[in-house]
């Protein structure tokens, strides 16, 4: 897919829903009494995984064109699949699913794609062996194909060494088949929609600062969820909007969870114009319309307890630092190394190939910004953030960019290039 230099983006624009939602209502659906009905659920391919890993397990997923139906089967209704549960490239199906599949009285198999086979997996294994669980990474060096044999399992405390919403959920999903309560405690509060979804299933959980308490066995009760948009989705529209000069889009209901806005406040912090309009709850979510005008942009610095609330969204963060005025530091973000891909090492990479200033850093980067970027060809690495991202970048530099394996934006936003290009009429 090739970009060059955009006319300014005019309009309006409803994105997918949201990625980590959409998961979870589908996990806690088949696992509750009654029927889960969702609305705006986010058909990409990690999500339809989901799906197909409990289709496996005895659960029926009907999809009409406006909802996913799920018939739930209670807490222990799930069946022992006949093969492998294929994730493909979904982190949160491998991690979150392990903690369900670990209180089963079946066992089961988890596998994925090349890039999901390469990502630590040893961050779930350790909380869900200290349960009691039996879980082992088959090639034995913490990643995937993992194997689990179900069996009932023990509350625990878990101090994780990182804050990650996904070891967070798997070890709370655990806890519902657990003898006691089961805590977590994480460094800095990850993304808070397992707690969120699971209350409003009828689970009985406690928050207390970075601290969640979860009740076992409690009755979930299936529900009707209804997906704020993606915010990790509408970040490429806010950046293309700040940078594309003339541009002014209204991005409607999109999710603005204090644990995922962390993009509005660095995009506040470096002089953006957006504001939030319309702004409402939905399922237990904040939502608001974000309108966006092109600014000119200064750097920032991006540290500490912020990460987690922007994780995904470093990468086109880390291009818009790249067209602002100034320096922008980025720090404590080495978990960007084990996502889909190393994408600290792709961001510098690219950005340089574009003939950007930045210094590398072990977790994270320093983008000098200001200097003019030029086109470049760009291997996306099937790295669905990273295509976007650098699709965005390509749209504000001067000359042709060309995105290499650019489809792989099927994972999370099968729409994308049609919503750029909408916007550019
Ligand atoms: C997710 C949590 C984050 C995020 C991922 C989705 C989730 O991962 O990067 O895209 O749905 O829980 P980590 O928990 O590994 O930080």
């Amino acid at each position: 897919m090739k970009f060059s230099k955009s006319v300014p983006l005019k309009g309006e624009l409803t994105i997918p829903g949201d990625k980590s939602i959409s998961h979870r209502a589908v996990m806690l659906g088949a696992i509750s009494s009654g029927t889960t009905c969702v609305t705006n659920f986010l058909r990409g391919a990690d999500c339809l995984s989901t799906i197909s890993c409990f289709r496996k397990m005895g659960i029926f997923v009907e999809e009409t064109p406006d909802e996913i139906l799920i018939r739930g089967k209670g807490l222990h209704g799930l069946s022992a699949p006949d093969s492998v549960l294929d994730v493909g490239n979904s982190g949160t199906t491998m991690r979150l699913l392990s903690g369900i599949l670990a209180g089963q009285n079946f066992s089961s198999e988890l596998t994925g794609d090349a890039s999901i086979r390469k990502r630590p997996m040893k961050r779930i294994i350790t909380p869900l062996s200290l349960m009691g669980a039996s879980i082992e990474s088959i090639p034995g060096n913490g990643c995937a194909p993992l194997s689990i044999q179900g069996m009932p399992l023990s509350g625990i405390h878990y101090q994780s060494p990182v804050s990650s919403a996904q070891v967070k959920s798997c070890v709370l999903l655990a806890g519902l088949y657990a003898d006691s309560t089961t805590r977590v405690t994480e460094p800095y509060v990850s993304r808070n929609h397992s707690e969120i979804m699971l209350r409003s299933f009828g689970a009985d959980l406690i928050t207390e600062g970075t601290t969640v308490s979860i009740q076992p066995d409690p009755k979930l009760q299936g529900q009707k969820v209804d997906v704020p948009g993606d915010i990790s989705s509408a970040a490429y529209f806010i950046a293309a909007g700040l940078l594309i000069p003339g541009s002014e889009i209204l991005i409607k209901n999109v999710g603005v969870n204090p644990t995922r806005d962390g993009i509005l406040r660095v995009c506040r912090s470096m002089g953006a114009d957006l504001s939030l309009l319309n702004e409402k709850e939905q399922c237990g979510e904040p939502t608001a319309d974000i309108l966006v005008k092109y600014s000119s942009l200064k750097g920032t610095v991006i540290e500490g307890e912020i990460i987690p609330a922007l994780i995904d969204e470093l990468p086109v963060i880390a291009v818009m630092a790249a067209f602002a005025e100034g320096t922008t530091v980025i720090r404590d973000a080495q978990e960007l190394r084990v996502k889909e891909s190393d994408r600290l090492d792709i961001i510098v990479h690219h950005l340089k190939a574009m003939g950007a200033d930045v210094t590398p850093t072990e977790d994270g980067m320093l983008i000098h910004g200001g200097t003019s970027l030029s086109g470049a060809v760009l291997d996306s690495h099937m790295d669905h953030r990273i295509a976007m991202s650098f699709a965005i970048a390509g749209m504000a530099a001067e000359g042709e960019t060309e995105i290499l394996d650019s489809e792989c934006v099927e994972i999370s936003y099968p729409g994308f290039y049609e919503d750029l290009k909408k916007l550019s009429q």
